[in-house]
């Protein structure tokens, strides 16, 4: 194997309703300017990445893009050659866009770590999404072309967040979770996106009286008369527009732009796992994510309580307590306990989405996976300002998810 390095990159901010800059019907400068496309926000990305790596465009090699629907949101596809767009040393390179729904930006790190491992030096993954072309329940039909949408789209017009709703209902039944349970979950989130300036959330503000139960302030939005008491607005990851782009080298690549490993945090392992589309597992566990978290800790000789800090995919509060439980946090059912003890917050032993994640720092469905990676980078190189760990994290894990537990991109990372 050749040791793979992430020499870092950019997140544009997260954007979307609710954000202080973001213009909709409510905001001041509604009428007089407008929000970044997904061709600006891939720009964006791109040069950010290759400015905050002092790469010169020409040394890369090859690139990829992950967008799930950039083609239904922004009425754009054929996103590789958008890359080569955001700037002139870019031109005929080979740039392609991959796809596997939420887990885009995953498959597109994958996508370069397996480049590296085939002889490429210097590689960079792209993620962006624009989702905020279209109204949540018009974005809802889209996003739900990451289910078997000829089977599943008709579960509600919020297809994703029903279908997670139902692994809620099915988890309360067996007891194993409360309302208030959630809603610790998003609270934690919102708290951490307020500590984070790119973050979606960072100016919202969420308690447990508004979180923890159905409310005026927290509506239960499904129409699905079975589901809807089991998802609420506070548990829902945002419809965000953002980007992330991330520098992804070799030992070589690291001599040729003249950096050294302690610049960078290594891959230390990276498994992608699929599964069936037209089948649905136990929906009290996510054994798409527990096989491909089980394989990148093997690959790493790794174990659960190794892992420092750790970023999983939280399209719904349940599906962070989910994840934790895949990754082997703790045993099955015990994922709520954890959170209540304050073990995943900031100052807790095992932080997780410390910098708001999909609840809070939000959801550009393409872009969330190259901004994992970037934010355990981040954590580990001491760039996250307000919500910095007290102690530098040495081994990092990402759980990147798409559709309903279907492509996992699961990888860890050592600091240098
Ligand atoms: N009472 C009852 N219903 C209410 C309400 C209230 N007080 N307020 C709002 N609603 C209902 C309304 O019906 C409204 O729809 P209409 O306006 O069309 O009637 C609906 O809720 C949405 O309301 P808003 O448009 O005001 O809400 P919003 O724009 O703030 O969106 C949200 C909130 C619907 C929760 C939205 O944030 C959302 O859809 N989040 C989830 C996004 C998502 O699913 N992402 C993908 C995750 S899955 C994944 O990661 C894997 C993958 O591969 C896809």
């Amino acid at each position: 194997m050749r040791r793979t390095f992430i020499l870092g990159g950019a997140i544009t901010p997260f954007i979307g309703k609710r954000h202080p800059d973001f213009v909709w019907e409510k905001h001041p400068d509604f009428g007089k300017r407008e929000n970044p496309t997904l061709e600006d926000t891939i720009t964006s990305a791109v040069l950010g990445a290759l400015e905050a790596t002092s790469c010169p465009a020409d040394l890369v090699e090859k690139a990829w893009i992950g967008n799930f629907v950039g083609e239904l949101f922004c009425g754009q596809g054929h996103l590789g050659a958008a890359v080569v767009g955001a700037h002139e040393g870019l031109r005929y390179k080979p740039v392609m866009r991959v796809e596997a729904a939420c887990a885009s930006g995953g498959l597109a790190v994958a996508s370069a770590h397996e480049s590296i491992q085939a002889g490429t030096d210097i590689a960079l993954a792209v993620g962006a999404e624009v989702q905020t072309t279209a109204s949540a329940r018009t974005g809802g039909d889209y996003l739900a072309r990451a289910s078997h949408y000829r089977r599943q789209r008709a579960i509600d017009d919020f297809t994703f967040p029903a279908l997670f709703a139902r692994r809620v209902k099915a988890l309360r039944e067996k007891g194993l979770l409360t309302d208030e349970d959630l809603g610790r979950v998003s609270v934690k989130a919102y708290a951490n996106a307020n500590r984070n300036p790119l973050a979606h959330m960072r100016a919202v503000k969420m308690d447990l009286e508004t979180a923890g139960s159905v409310n005026p302030k927290n509506a239960a939005f499904l129409s699905n008369a079975e589901l809807q008491p089991y998802m609420k607005m506070s548990d829902c990851s945002q419809v965000s527009d953002g980007g992330a782009a991330a520098l992804i080298v070799s030992e070589a690549g690291l001599r040729k732009l003249g950096r050294s490993p302690s610049d960078a945090i290594e891959i230390t392992s990276l498994a992608l796992c699929t599964g069936d589309l037209y089948r649905d597992g136990d929906p009290t566990r996510l054994e798409t994510s527990a096989t491909a978290t089980a394989r990148a800790y093997a690959a790493a000789g790794l174990k659960p309580a190794d892992i420092d800090v750790a970023e999983v995919h939280d399209c719904f509060t349940v599906t962070e307590l989910l994840m934790m439980e895949a990754a082997g946090f703790c045993d099955v059912g015990q994922s709520a306990a954890m959170v209540r003890e304050g073990r995943t917050s900031l100052t807790g032993d095992k932080p997780i989405n410390t910098g708001g994640g999909l609840v809070g720092f939000g959801h550009p469905v393409g872009a969330s996976g190259v901004k994992q990676v970037l934010e355990i980078w981040r954590q580990m190189k001491g760039h996250c300002g307000d919500y910095q760990l007290a102690k530098r994290p040495s081994v990092g894990l990402t759980v990147n998810m798409g559709g309903d537990d279907k492509t996992v991109v699961a990888a860890t990372f050592r600091n240098l």
